[in-house]
């Protein structure tokens, strides 16, 4: 049995959280899930149950569960709430990520490193300017998690983990091998941050378009969209001399012509990427039908500034971070979202 150098702390027990941190625990890690009352409750009736696409299950019983509905006191004062985390998963959405830092922060010990397992480019660094003492490592997660039903969540695409080299990391890359989410190491995370970002620019047009995400990306008219939103982040990045990594099929810059490909082509051409299970959404899709803030600062936004910064033009990433700012941005058809974007 692999030995981790001690427990991982999930901080925000949702579809990603579960998901990485419940993997660790079956793979004999102990793991404390900090998370939301609503969410614990059900982790507390039905235990955490993870599948992915191929059919694999895993159940973790209630009582193996370390739940918690605040981070555990560790390290100060003489009597410790719990062991204090040798790692912690950050796993809240942007909008969260300042205040759950901070009470990371507050409670656990100088120089804990905290991996930020969330999408964007800027949560690190909002996490690192929120709890200064602790060492926050960017990450990046590939795959999509859907919350299938109470305590069970779904993996329904294929993807990496990775994360910025640390030394912190070391000692637990056998421990995510042996969870079968074997962890990529990068001198500099940045390029694959802005690789992620430029398919993650789907995530508007999906929850938009209110389908399904195989459904979508089969819709030429969906992706005609989403490439016009690659096509200005792809500008703004060049002008910045940022290359993204290739995370998909085609490499970054040949995205947006295979996405305007007929969708008997397309299919060809993105065979790997379109390996997604039938019902996988996208999180952004999940927010906006539960009438949740959306991350779209963080991935539009982030686009938006980046473009500014070179004296660029990025309508169509500004037009989605309005439209996906409103508390209701409703469902448009692929047709009308052209039309509203004139591309
Ligand atoms: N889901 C995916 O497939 C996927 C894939 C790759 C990357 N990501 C990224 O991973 C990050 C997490 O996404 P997710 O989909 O896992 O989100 P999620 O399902 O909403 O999980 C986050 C959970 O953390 C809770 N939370 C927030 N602040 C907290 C606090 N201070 N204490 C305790 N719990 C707290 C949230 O509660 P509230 O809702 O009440 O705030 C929510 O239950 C995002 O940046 C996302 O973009 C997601």
């Amino acid at each position: 049995m692999i030995q981790p150098p001690g427990p991982a702390l999930v901080m925000g027990a949702g579809a990603v959280g579960c998901w990485v941190g419940g993997r660790l625990q079956a793979a004999g890690a102990p793991v404390q899930f900090v998370g939301r009352p609503s969410v614990l409750e059900e982790l507390r009736l039905a235990g955490l149950t993870l599948t992915d696409l191929d059919g694999r299950r895993t159940h973790l019983a209630p009582h193996t569960l370390s739940l918690h509905a605040e981070v555990p006191h560790a390290g100060h004062g003489p009597s410790p709430a719990a062991p204090a985390p040798a790692l912690v998963l950050l796993c809240v959405k942007a909008g969260a990520t300042a205040e759950a830092a901070a009470l990371l922060g507050l409670h656990l010990r100088a120089g804990t490193p905290v991996l930020s397992l969330q999408n964007g480019i800027g949560n690190p660094a909002v996490a690192a300017a929120a709890a200064p003492a602790l060492q926050v490592i960017p990450g990046m997660v590939g795959f999509n998690v859907v919350r299938a039903s109470p305590g069970h969540w779904h993996r329904g695409t294929w993807g990496e983990l990775a994360a910025q080299a640390h030394p912190a990391l070391e000692p637990w890359r056998p421990v995510f091998a042996a969870a079968g989410l074997p962890l990529a190491l990068h001198a500099d995370l940045r390029p694959v941050q802005w690789g992620k970002l430029l398919l993650n620019l789907n995530n508007p047009v999906n929850a938009l378009s209110g389908l399904p995400l195989k459904r979508q990306l089969l819709d030429r008219n969906l992706r005609v969209v989403m490439a016009a939103l690659i096509d200005e982040a792809l500008a703004a990045l060049a002008a910045h001399g940022i290359r993204p990594a290739k995370l998909a099929a085609l490499p970054p810059r040949l995205m947006p012509a295979g996405l305007r490909l007929p969708t008997w082509l397309f299919k060809l051409a993105a065979r790997s990427s379109l390996r997604i299970d039938d019902q996988a959404r996208t999180s952004m899709a999940d927010d906006v039908a539960r009438g949740r803030p959306t991350e779209i600062d963080a991935l539009c936004g982030e686009v938006v500034r980046l473009a500014r910064a070179a004296g660029l033009p990025a309508p169509c990433n500004e037009w989605m971070l309005d439209r996906l700012s409103r508390p209701q941005p409703g469902r448009m058809s692929g047709k009308e979202l052209r039309a509203a974007l004139g591309v």
